[in-house]
Protein backbone atom coordinates (compact mmCIF):
# COMPACT_ATOMS: atom_id res chain seq x y z
CA UNK A 1 0.00 0.00 0.00
CA UNK A 2 1.16 3.45 -0.67
CA UNK A 3 -0.56 7.08 0.27
CA UNK A 4 -0.25 9.11 -2.65
CA UNK A 5 2.76 7.34 -4.98
CA UNK A 6 5.06 7.22 -1.53
CA UNK A 7 5.30 3.43 -0.41
CA UNK A 8 4.86 2.52 3.50
CA UNK A 9 7.33 1.55 5.39
CA UNK A 10 6.71 -1.51 5.65
CA UNK A 11 6.53 -2.35 1.70
CA UNK A 12 9.88 -0.61 1.36
CA UNK A 13 10.96 -3.77 4.01
CA UNK A 14 9.34 -6.31 2.25
CA UNK A 15 10.73 -5.21 -0.85
CA UNK A 16 14.14 -5.43 0.66
CA UNK A 17 13.68 -8.59 2.10
CA UNK A 18 13.06 -10.41 -0.93
CA UNK A 19 16.25 -8.96 -2.89
CA UNK A 20 17.69 -10.36 0.46
CA UNK A 21 16.69 -13.56 -0.02
CA UNK A 22 16.66 -13.66 -3.62
CA UNK A 23 20.69 -12.53 -3.27
CA UNK A 24 21.77 -15.47 -1.02
CA UNK A 25 19.82 -17.77 -3.24
CA UNK A 26 21.55 -17.03 -6.07
CA UNK A 27 24.90 -16.85 -4.15
CA UNK A 28 27.03 -19.67 -5.59
CA UNK A 29 28.17 -22.12 -3.17
CA UNK A 30 31.71 -22.40 -3.33
CA UNK A 31 32.50 -25.78 -5.39
CA UNK A 32 34.07 -28.73 -3.13
CA UNK A 33 36.35 -31.09 -4.04
CA UNK A 34 34.99 -34.53 -2.81
CA UNK A 35 37.69 -36.67 -0.74
CA UNK A 36 35.81 -39.77 -1.98
CA UNK A 37 35.17 -40.93 1.64
CA UNK A 38 31.35 -41.21 1.52
CA UNK A 39 31.25 -39.87 5.41
CA UNK A 40 34.03 -37.83 5.84
CA UNK A 41 32.06 -36.16 2.49
CA UNK A 42 29.06 -35.45 5.08
CA UNK A 43 31.36 -34.13 7.43
CA UNK A 44 32.46 -31.51 5.14
CA UNK A 45 29.85 -30.73 3.74
CA UNK A 46 30.10 -32.41 -0.04
CA UNK A 47 33.92 -32.19 0.65
CA UNK A 48 37.12 -29.75 0.39
CA UNK A 49 36.12 -26.27 -0.53
CA UNK A 50 38.12 -25.22 -3.72
CA UNK A 51 41.05 -23.01 -3.22
CA UNK A 52 41.79 -23.72 0.14
CA UNK A 53 44.80 -25.19 1.86
CA UNK A 54 44.37 -28.33 3.83
CA UNK A 55 46.15 -30.10 5.77
CA UNK A 56 46.31 -33.85 7.05
CA UNK A 57 48.78 -33.73 10.14
CA UNK A 58 49.33 -37.05 12.32
CA UNK A 59 52.09 -39.34 13.33
CA UNK A 60 53.66 -42.10 11.05
CA UNK A 61 51.60 -44.62 10.24
CA UNK A 62 48.11 -42.85 11.01
CA UNK A 63 46.61 -42.97 7.27
CA UNK A 64 48.04 -39.51 5.44
CA UNK A 65 48.95 -40.74 2.31
CA UNK A 66 46.11 -42.73 2.04
CA UNK A 67 43.92 -40.19 2.83
CA UNK A 68 45.54 -37.93 -0.13
CA UNK A 69 45.56 -41.13 -2.54
CA UNK A 70 42.17 -40.72 -1.71
CA UNK A 71 41.50 -37.27 -2.52
CA UNK A 72 43.84 -37.52 -5.67
CA UNK A 73 41.84 -40.35 -7.28
CA UNK A 74 38.28 -38.60 -6.22
CA UNK A 75 39.45 -35.30 -7.69
CA UNK A 76 40.63 -37.26 -10.76
CA UNK A 77 37.34 -38.79 -11.01
CA UNK A 78 35.53 -35.63 -10.74
CA UNK A 79 37.51 -34.18 -13.88
CA UNK A 80 40.07 -31.96 -12.19
CA UNK A 81 43.43 -31.75 -13.46
CA UNK A 82 45.95 -33.16 -10.03
CA UNK A 83 49.47 -32.56 -9.48
CA UNK A 84 50.91 -34.75 -6.97
CA UNK A 85 54.27 -34.15 -5.38
CA UNK A 86 55.29 -37.29 -2.74
CA UNK A 87 58.26 -36.35 -1.25
CA UNK A 88 58.52 -39.46 1.32
CA UNK A 89 57.51 -42.16 -0.96
CA UNK A 90 58.59 -42.86 -5.09
CA UNK A 91 55.44 -42.58 -7.04
CA UNK A 92 55.80 -46.36 -8.13
CA UNK A 93 55.39 -47.27 -4.86
CA UNK A 94 52.44 -45.29 -4.30
CA UNK A 95 51.07 -46.41 -7.38
CA UNK A 96 51.53 -50.37 -5.49
CA UNK A 97 49.96 -49.23 -2.10
CA UNK A 98 46.83 -47.43 -3.85
CA UNK A 99 45.92 -50.44 -5.89
CA UNK A 100 45.93 -52.22 -2.47
CA UNK A 101 42.57 -49.82 -1.58
CA UNK A 102 41.44 -50.31 -5.00
CA UNK A 103 42.70 -46.92 -6.42
CA UNK A 104 43.82 -47.06 -9.73
CA UNK A 105 45.92 -44.07 -10.86
CA UNK A 106 47.50 -45.02 -13.76
CA UNK A 107 45.28 -44.46 -16.63
CA UNK A 108 44.53 -40.51 -15.70
CA UNK A 109 48.69 -40.81 -16.32
CA UNK A 110 49.45 -38.72 -19.22
CA UNK A 111 45.98 -37.33 -19.10
CA UNK A 112 45.24 -35.32 -16.27
CA UNK A 113 47.40 -36.71 -13.52
CA UNK A 114 50.97 -35.10 -13.29
CA UNK A 115 53.57 -35.97 -10.70
CA UNK A 116 56.62 -34.46 -8.94
CA UNK A 117 58.79 -37.38 -7.55
CA UNK A 118 61.11 -35.47 -5.62
CA UNK A 119 63.12 -38.97 -5.79
CA UNK A 120 63.47 -38.43 -9.96
CA UNK A 121 63.96 -35.16 -8.99
CA UNK A 122 67.10 -35.56 -7.22
CA UNK A 123 68.46 -38.42 -9.02
CA UNK A 124 68.45 -35.82 -12.02
CA UNK A 125 70.27 -33.31 -10.13
CA UNK A 126 72.51 -35.56 -8.90
CA UNK A 127 73.55 -36.94 -12.11
CA UNK A 128 73.68 -33.07 -13.61
CA UNK A 129 76.20 -32.46 -10.24
CA UNK A 130 77.86 -35.49 -11.66
CA UNK A 131 78.40 -34.33 -15.25
CA UNK A 132 79.64 -30.87 -13.89
CA UNK A 133 76.89 -28.72 -13.97
CA UNK A 134 77.55 -26.26 -11.15
CA UNK A 135 74.06 -24.54 -10.47
CA UNK A 136 71.84 -27.54 -10.06
CA UNK A 137 68.53 -26.55 -8.54
CA UNK A 138 67.77 -27.85 -5.10
CA UNK A 139 64.76 -30.45 -5.32
CA UNK A 140 63.70 -29.62 -1.56
CA UNK A 141 64.30 -26.12 -1.66
CA UNK A 142 60.69 -24.63 -1.39
CA UNK A 143 61.03 -21.91 -3.78
CA UNK A 144 62.23 -24.15 -6.51
CA UNK A 145 59.20 -26.48 -6.10
CA UNK A 146 56.96 -23.26 -6.83
CA UNK A 147 58.28 -22.64 -10.34
CA UNK A 148 58.12 -25.98 -10.60
CA UNK A 149 54.88 -26.59 -10.16
CA UNK A 150 54.42 -22.70 -12.03
CA UNK A 151 56.08 -24.42 -15.13
CA UNK A 152 53.26 -27.40 -14.98
CA UNK A 153 50.19 -25.30 -15.22
CA UNK A 154 52.20 -22.95 -17.25
CA UNK A 155 53.02 -25.84 -20.12
CA UNK A 156 49.90 -28.10 -19.32
CA UNK A 157 47.53 -24.99 -19.02
CA UNK A 158 46.38 -26.18 -16.01
CA UNK A 159 43.78 -24.23 -13.98
CA UNK A 160 42.93 -24.24 -10.77
CA UNK A 161 44.39 -27.87 -10.20
CA UNK A 162 44.35 -29.77 -7.09
CA UNK A 163 48.10 -29.63 -5.55
CA UNK A 164 49.00 -32.90 -3.36
CA UNK A 165 52.02 -32.32 -1.16
CA UNK A 166 52.96 -35.95 0.83
CA UNK A 167 54.72 -34.24 2.88
CA UNK A 168 54.62 -30.80 3.44
CA UNK A 169 57.02 -31.71 6.29
CA UNK A 170 60.38 -32.56 4.07
CA UNK A 171 60.69 -28.70 2.99
CA UNK A 172 62.00 -27.61 6.25
CA UNK A 173 63.83 -30.99 7.36
CA UNK A 174 66.79 -29.07 8.56
CA UNK A 175 64.71 -25.84 9.26
CA UNK A 176 62.10 -26.74 11.40
CA UNK A 177 61.58 -23.19 12.74
CA UNK A 178 60.85 -22.02 9.29
CA UNK A 179 57.52 -24.05 8.53
CA UNK A 180 55.60 -21.29 8.72
CA UNK A 181 57.24 -19.11 6.54
CA UNK A 182 58.45 -21.73 4.14
CA UNK A 183 54.85 -22.69 3.89
CA UNK A 184 53.22 -18.65 3.80
CA UNK A 185 55.81 -18.45 0.80
CA UNK A 186 54.55 -21.40 -0.52
CA UNK A 187 51.09 -20.18 -0.63
CA UNK A 188 51.93 -16.39 -1.81
CA UNK A 189 54.10 -17.63 -4.80
CA UNK A 190 51.42 -20.66 -6.07
CA UNK A 191 48.38 -18.10 -5.23
CA UNK A 192 48.35 -17.00 -9.26
CA UNK A 193 47.53 -20.69 -10.07
CA UNK A 194 44.48 -20.51 -7.81
CA UNK A 195 45.53 -24.64 -6.28
CA UNK A 196 43.62 -26.49 -3.86
CA UNK A 197 45.98 -27.62 -2.15
CA UNK A 198 45.71 -31.04 0.28
CA UNK A 199 49.52 -31.29 2.59
CA UNK A 200 50.07 -33.35 5.08
CA UNK A 201 52.66 -32.70 7.95
CA UNK A 202 54.30 -34.83 10.21
CA UNK A 203 53.84 -35.15 14.09
CA UNK A 204 56.76 -36.13 16.14
CA UNK A 205 55.77 -39.96 17.43
CA UNK A 206 57.59 -38.21 20.97
CA UNK A 207 56.00 -35.13 21.23
CA UNK A 208 52.64 -35.94 19.47
CA UNK A 209 52.41 -32.07 18.17
CA UNK A 210 53.95 -30.90 14.81
CA UNK A 211 57.59 -31.42 13.55
CA UNK A 212 58.11 -27.91 12.74
CA UNK A 213 56.79 -24.67 14.10
CA UNK A 214 53.25 -23.17 13.30
CA UNK A 215 52.69 -24.11 9.71
CA UNK A 216 49.13 -24.71 10.78
CA UNK A 217 48.53 -21.36 11.31
CA UNK A 218 48.47 -20.85 7.23
CA UNK A 219 45.60 -23.26 6.66
CA UNK A 220 42.42 -23.13 5.81
CA UNK A 221 41.66 -26.46 6.73
CA UNK A 222 43.32 -29.08 9.06
CA UNK A 223 42.28 -32.57 9.52
CA UNK A 224 44.26 -34.59 12.39
CA UNK A 225 44.79 -37.78 12.79
CA UNK A 226 46.48 -40.42 15.88
CA UNK A 227 46.70 -43.47 17.16
CA UNK A 228 46.10 -44.45 20.79
CA UNK A 229 48.81 -45.46 22.99
CA UNK A 230 49.32 -48.86 21.79
CA UNK A 231 51.42 -49.71 25.03
CA UNK A 232 47.89 -49.49 27.06
CA UNK A 233 45.53 -50.27 24.41
CA UNK A 234 47.51 -53.39 22.40
CA UNK A 235 46.42 -52.78 19.27
CA UNK A 236 45.78 -49.71 16.79
CA UNK A 237 42.93 -47.56 17.03
CA UNK A 238 42.69 -44.79 14.76
CA UNK A 239 41.11 -41.24 15.53
CA UNK A 240 40.64 -38.44 13.70
CA UNK A 241 39.04 -34.84 13.89
CA UNK A 242 38.23 -31.62 11.62
CA UNK A 243 39.62 -29.42 13.64
CA UNK A 244 39.19 -26.41 11.23
CA UNK A 245 37.43 -26.28 7.65
CA UNK A 246 36.62 -22.53 6.92
CA UNK A 247 33.62 -21.83 4.93
CA UNK A 248 31.94 -25.13 6.31
CA UNK A 249 29.81 -26.13 8.96
CA UNK A 250 31.92 -28.90 9.43
CA UNK A 251 31.72 -32.38 11.72
CA UNK A 252 32.74 -30.73 15.41
CA UNK A 253 33.29 -34.62 16.90
CA UNK A 254 36.28 -36.76 17.12
CA UNK A 255 35.49 -39.85 14.65
CA UNK A 256 37.38 -43.64 14.76
CA UNK A 257 38.13 -45.15 11.76
CA UNK A 258 40.17 -47.94 10.41
CA UNK A 259 42.51 -48.73 7.24
CA UNK A 260 41.16 -51.44 5.25
CA UNK A 261 42.54 -53.99 2.58
CA UNK A 262 40.86 -53.21 -0.47
CA UNK A 263 38.86 -50.20 0.85
CA UNK A 264 41.41 -47.92 1.86
CA UNK A 265 40.41 -45.34 4.68
CA UNK A 266 37.47 -45.86 6.20
CA UNK A 267 35.48 -44.21 8.62
CA UNK A 268 33.45 -46.17 11.37
N1 LIG B 1 46.83 -53.24 2.36
C1 LIG B 1 46.62 -52.70 3.56
N2 LIG B 1 45.56 -53.08 4.29
C2 LIG B 1 45.31 -52.55 5.50
N3 LIG B 1 46.05 -51.59 6.06
C3 LIG B 1 47.11 -51.14 5.36
C4 LIG B 1 47.45 -51.67 4.08
N4 LIG B 1 48.54 -51.01 3.62
C5 LIG B 1 48.87 -50.16 4.59
N5 LIG B 1 48.03 -50.22 5.63
C6 LIG B 1 48.06 -49.41 6.90
O1 LIG B 1 48.35 -48.06 6.54
C7 LIG B 1 49.47 -47.60 7.28
C8 LIG B 1 50.28 -46.63 6.44
O2 LIG B 1 49.49 -45.53 6.11
P1 LIG B 1 50.14 -44.23 5.49
O3 LIG B 1 49.08 -43.48 4.79
O4 LIG B 1 51.33 -44.59 4.69
O5 LIG B 1 50.59 -43.47 6.81
P2 LIG B 1 51.29 -42.05 6.98
O6 LIG B 1 51.38 -41.43 5.62
O7 LIG B 1 50.41 -41.31 7.92
O8 LIG B 1 52.62 -42.34 7.58
C9 LIG B 1 50.26 -48.82 7.59
O9 LIG B 1 51.06 -48.62 8.74
C10 LIG B 1 49.17 -49.87 7.80
O10 LIG B 1 48.69 -49.80 9.13
MG1 LIG C 1 53.02 -40.84 4.47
Amino acid sequence: MSRGGVPEVDEIERVKETKRTRKAKTRKERPRIPTGIEKLDQFLQGGIPQGSWVFIAGEPGTGKTILCLHIAYSALKEGNDVIYVTTEQPFRDLIEQAQQFDISLLSFLKDTLYVVDLFELWESAWEAKKNGRVKVADPLDPDNLANYLRGICQEQRLEAPLVVIDSLSAFWVDKPAMARRITYRMKLRLARLKPTVVGTLQYAVTTGSSFGFGAEHIADGIIMLWIDDVQKTGEIRRHGVIKKMRLTNHYRKVFDYDIVEGKGFVIK
